[in-house]
């Protein structure tokens, strides 16, 4: 039985001010929630603040990102080791916006993949389509294809445990979610790209929806069988939405 995981992906945002704020109010917003994973990833800079504030609360701790490297002359970076040193869990790879401005390629995320899988982390492996590849029908090879870099490396077991979070790249930031059927009819066909591989993989794999994820059209996403919880941008800095949106991931799975 699958459990959806709600994450808030805080992106380059905030400040110690702002850490302790939000953090105290998803504390109190989300007391005696059930039914649903929720995880946040603060900007690296203030992990070790999140940590001490998240002691003694269900909210689990993650990161945006992760270098390939444990240790060395790597200027900037941030190891696997590191991240879960101070206690993050969660680790999101392969988002949109580090493949478009930081040029990440499939093998490249397919190797941090790895090294989060190696140190016993949870990988949350962003996938989708741009516009343009959507308007041009390319939409299930894209997936196929961003999955498959994993998988053709990995193998199927890779995916035990870990999250995949099906973000379509139109509808990040933009305000313009994937309807509830869109978004269904891809997390289908990704569930079953793996189950072609190993179908008991296939059926525990988390996969969430993200892109314009809000306390509005929350329910509906969750409502359909295939969607398991969201990532969240915009919403999740807002500890009221994002206790909606926790919410509804909750209930909807216990209906
Ligand atoms: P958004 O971002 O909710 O602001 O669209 C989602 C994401 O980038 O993970």
């Amino acid at each position: 039985m699958r459990h959806p995981l709600v994450m808030g992906n805080w992106k380059l945002n905030g400040n110690k001010q702002m850490v302790s704020d939000l953090i105290s109010g998803l504390n109190g917003a989300l007391q005696g929630v059930d039914g649903c994973g929720v995880a946040i990833a603060p900007p690296v800079m203030y992990l070790e603040q999140a940590r001490e504030a998240l002691a003694n609360s269900p909210i689990a701790l993650g990161a945006q990102n992760v270098d390939v490297n444990l240790s060395g002359a790597f200027t900037g970076e941030v190891s696997a080791e590191m991240l879960k040193d101070v206690g993050a869990q969660y680790i999101i790879i392969g988002h949109s916006e580090r493949r478009t401005y930081h040029h990440e390629s499939d093998a490249l995320i397919a190797q941090k993949f790895a090294v989060l899988k190696q140190a016993g982390l949870v990988p949350v492996l962003c996938i989708g389509e741009t516009e343009a590849e959507n308007e041009a029908g390319e939409t299930e090879a894209v997936c196929a294809r961003q999955i498959d870099a994993v998988l053709n490396t990995q193998g199927a077991a890779a995916f035990n445990g870990v999250v995949i979070a099906y973000e379509p790249v139109w509808a990040i930031g933009t305000g313009k979610s994937a309807t509830p059927a869109q978004a269904q009819a891809v997390h289908k066909f990704i569930r079953d790209h793996i189950a072609k591989q190993d179908a008991q993989v296939a059926a525990q794999v988390i996969i969430q929806y993200g892109g314009s994820v809000n306390d509005k059209n929350a329910a509906e996403l969750f409502a359909q069988p295939d969607i398991d919880g969201a990532l969240v941008g915009g919403a999740s800095l807002k500890a009221d939405a994002f206790a909606v949106i926790v919410k509804a991931a909750a209930a909807a799975k216990q209906g």
